[in-house]
């Protein structure tokens, strides 16, 4: 006789993935009247409108179908002069440059594509929650690297190179980053590269955010001297041009990578849907004046959130990109946990427990400053109530 339970189906690696602890805090949002959520990790802007409408003039020109699997040939040449433009480093449109659905696509398909079982996959923390689950469903073995508030988040060389042993196949980089706001520049980028090359590791690139970087220019992995053949560069629409539903993204890197990442895309994707490839071409186009004015306009919220955290005493760094803000509640006594849900039933303000992202987030709190002033502004205020209660 059978035990009937169909949970024994069920395949022995989901039993060690916890769902994302990002779902908790909005489960428990909904239901309470009145609640302000600093809780989300996507724009509250829509899509802007000549985006949506080069993709509603295509739904009536009829273009319905497949494209190739790598993506509009299009598309792949716009993504191919930014980045030569922009960051002087060159993708051929033909063999570099794949299209997925979301770079939370193109990271399971990178990963997947260069991991052998039992690999070592470094994920700097507190980190993306997709990060350590999608190494784990590759067969690797995903290795925290503990970023620190004194180095502001920033992965340093030598905390990489005390992670790195003969397993060790890449590293998962992230800046501007999720939940921390911080990001890297050139030279903490080299510092990296040098430590990469001498252990002959991958980098795995997310760069999601890079258009949400407040003070200088962001500068893309790849662009480090000898790291082009070493990196698997994602980015996407999402963030840049408040484009979360659509499912765009792409990954660039070197032949071979591509063409093992293709072989998994192509059949678990095929493509990525045209109607969204329409919208990012047109984005890519003509989308950057509206791109800036959110960015301005987060800035703008950015220093509210900041200035507002600090002054009632929960100390935040200043974050340089993304919308997160990310203050330590170590002082108040409470773990992150006790810290969020009290403020949630409290003073109804949603927050996500640092320790969401890692055991190295505990101690802090992401607030999303991806909504209006006015919430920010009421959202500070229940927060000093909160804070003066305690
Ligand atoms: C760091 C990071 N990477 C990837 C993603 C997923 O992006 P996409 O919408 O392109 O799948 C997110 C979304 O929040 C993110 O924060």
């Amino acid at each position: 006789m059978h035990n009937n339970n169909p949970e024994r189906f069920v395949a022995d690696v989901m039993t060690r993935v916890p769902p994302s602890g990002i779902r908790k805090y909005f489960d428990l949002a909904s239901g309470i009247e009145g609640v302000i959520s600093l809780g989300v990790g996507e724009p509250d802007f829509v899509t802007p409108w000549h985006i949506r409408e080069a993709c509603i003039h295509s739904l009536e020109k009829g273009k319905t179908s497949y494209t190739s699997n790598y993506g509009l040939i299009q598309l792949r040449e716009e993504i191919s002069k930014l980045y030569t433009h922009k960051h002087n480093t060159y993708y051929d449109p033909a063999s570099e440059i794949l299209v997925m659905s979301g770079v939370s696509e193109a990271l399971d398909v990178a990963i997947r594509a260069i991991t052998n079982p039992g690999d070592e996959i470094i994920v700097p923390q507190p980190a993306y929650v997709a990060y350590v689950p999608s190494v784990m469903f590759a067969g690797g073995t995903p290795v925290p690297v503990v970023t620190q508030f004194k180095n502001k988040f920033k992965l340093t060389a030598e905390d990489l190179k005390r992670a790195i042993t003969p397993r060790t196949k890449a590293v998962i980089i992230n800046y501007p980053n999720n939940p921390t706001g911080a990001t890297m520049g050139r030279e903490d980028l080299e510092a990296i590269a040098e430590v990469v090359s001498e252990h002959d590791i991958m980098v795995i690139s997310d760069e999601v955010y890079e258009c949400l970087t407040y003070n200088g220019e962001h500068a893309c992995f790849s662009s480090i001297e000898g790291m082009k053949d070493r990196t698997i560069l994602l980015n996407g629409f999402s963030k840049a041009y408040a484009m979360t539903g659509f499912r765009l993204a792409y990954a660039l890197a070197p032949l071979p990578i591509i063409n093992a990442m293709m072989r998994i895309h192509q059949y678990c994707m095929l493509c990525a849907p045209i109607t969204a490839q329409i919208g990012a071409i047109e984005a890519l186009r003509n989308g950057n004046e509206e791109m800036q004015r959110m960015v301005r306009d987060y800035d703008r919220r950015r220093h509210l959130i900041i200035s507002g955290l600090n002054k009632i005493g929960l100390e935040c760094y200043e974050p340089k990109g993304a919308f997160y803000a990310f203050p330590s509640v170590r002082d108040t006594g409470l773990t992150s946990e006790e810290f969020a849900e009290r403020l949630l039933y409290e003073q109804k303000v949603v927050t996500i427990p640092g320790n969401v992202f890692g055991p190295a987030g505990e101690g802090f709190l992401r607030c999303s400053y991806a909504t209006s002033k006015d919430q920010i502004a009421e959202a500070l205020e229940r927060m000093e109530c909160f804070m003066e209660s305690l």
